[in-house]
């Protein structure tokens, strides 16, 4: 296990005057698994790259353990990467692949003097001696690798005759069996059908207990990121957008790039005015004062927030549909429906629902995603009024709590909360 400590890491390539990666900072704690999520070409190969050497680094500074790796080479990194692509020798058994790192990597034993002490060089760090592994050394560690994988059976196999979830298997034992202080592992399910990953992704949580590793894993995917990361790093275009727990990142999202990253179905964004009342502030919302919680309140007391106009975000599954319209509820009309089995989601047009492009503003040339909105509610203890309105395509009501509420600057897109 080790700490990894990214410094003010930047990526140039080649003539491009915009980095790849810019001011990249993060602190990853012994053991931790930290997951860099973002859309496709928004850096986070290239920063794990980075940090196993594959990459220059064009500006700043990568530590593991404390001591900074920026000139060192990848293989005396004592990290160990697995890729979306396997990569496994075709002319080799499961077994020899997975022993082949081993058979390179050699052992490291500390020289003794005749009593049998260890020998220190003058700055005071013992002298050690490069040897290759015993037969018997290789086959211990290949046979834990494959027990704590559970592929003991296939070790006698050529990869061809293994399942895409069996071949990835393999291509973690080989990474494993070299104990690296740090694992890192880019895209490693993307190559598997949905069903494969699921279970995949179960057996990465698995593998997580039983591995004591820092573990850095890269992915778009942001279901991945939630059920796996200690921490999410979500990155656009380069640069860290916010950094934190799957909790922090869902409930308090920094920006509306966040907010719509993280979550399925997206979280529904409003254009809506931020008011001052006697008790504090609240949003207007097609003509309706929304409440917001005391926690806001303070915070936007703390900024002297001026009137204006906000974005407004609530998630589908917070939405609260009324059985009839009052001075409190809001109303949209029914577009479709979706049946997901325990719930539905609910198309709706709503005049003030706005989307907004990948850069974080505010989408005013694509019409046709513009006044759509989505409620997911459950189907038990639907009310029968309700349930009518949205198979025919009427008007539904709905209201929202003050602690879902999600308010963001309508130019800059950051959280204001
Ligand atoms: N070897 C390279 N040479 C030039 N540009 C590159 C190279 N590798 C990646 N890039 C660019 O750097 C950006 C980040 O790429 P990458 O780190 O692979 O993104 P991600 O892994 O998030 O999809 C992209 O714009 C990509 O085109
Ligand atoms: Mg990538």
């Amino acid at each position: 296990m080790a700490n990894v400590s990214l410094k003010g890491v930047y990526k140039y390539y080649d003539k491009n005057p915009k980095p790849a990666v810019s001011d990249f900072n993060l602190e990853i704690q012994d053991g931790e698994f930290i997951v860099f999520v973002g859309p496709s070409g928004c850096g986070k190969s290239t920063t794990l790259r980075m940090v196993a050497g594959l990459e220059e680094i064009s500006e700043g500074e990568i530590a593991i353990e404390g001591k900074v790796v920026n000139d060192i080479e990848p293989k005396d990194r004592d990290i160990a990467m697995v890729f979306q692509n396997y990569a496994l020798y075709p002319h080799m058994t499961v077994y020899d692949n997975i022993a082949f790192s081993l058979k390179m990597k050699g052992l490291e034993t500390p020289v003794l003097d005749e009593q049998g002490n260890p020998i220190f060089d003058k700055k005071g760090r013992p002298v050690v001696k490069k040897r290759r592994y015993t037969k018997q050394e290789i086959d211990e560690k290949v046979q834990e690798a494959a027990r704590t994988l559970e592929i003991t059976e296939y070790l006698k196999r050529k990869p061809k005759a293994l399942s895409g979830g069996q071949r990835q298997r393999v291509a973690i034992g080989r990474a494993i069996v070299r104990k690296p202080k740090v694992f890192l592992m880019d895209e490693p399910l993307s190559n598997l059908d949905a069903k494969l990953r699921n279970q995949m992704r179960a057996e990465i949580i698995e593998l997580r207990k039983k591995v004591q590793t820092t573990f850095i894993y890269v992915t778009h995917d942001q279901v991945e990121a939630m059920t796996l990361g200690d921490r999410i790093v979500i990155m656009k275009e380069g640069v860290i957008q916010q950094i934190g727990t799957p909790t922090e990142v869902f409930n308090s999202p920094a920006n509306l790039f966040v907010a719509c990253f993280i979550g399925a179905p997206q979280m529904n964004l409003f254009k809506a005015k931020l008011v001052k009342t006697e008790k504090g502030y609240a949003a207007m919302l097609d003509g309706v004062k929304l409440e917001l919680s005391a926690a806001v309140n303070e915070k936007l007391k703390a900024q002297n927030a001026e009137e204006r106009e906000i974005i407004l975000g609530v998630r589908p599954e917070h939405i609260n549909l009324e059985k009839s319209p009052s001075d409190k509820t809001l109303t949209a009309k029914v577009d479709i429906s979706e049946m997901m089995g325990s719930e539905l989601h609910v198309h709706a047009e709503f005049e003030h629902a706005i989307k907004i492009k990948d850069d974080n503003k505010k989408d005013d040339e694509s019409e046709k995603d513009q006044k759509k909105m989505i409620v997911r509610t459950p189907l038990l203890g639907l009310p029968e009024t309700i349930a009518e309105s949205i198979r025919t395509g009427g008007e539904i009501y709905f209201t929202f709590s003050p602690e879902v509420m999600h308010l963001f600057d309508f130019e800059t897109g950051n959280s204001l909360t």
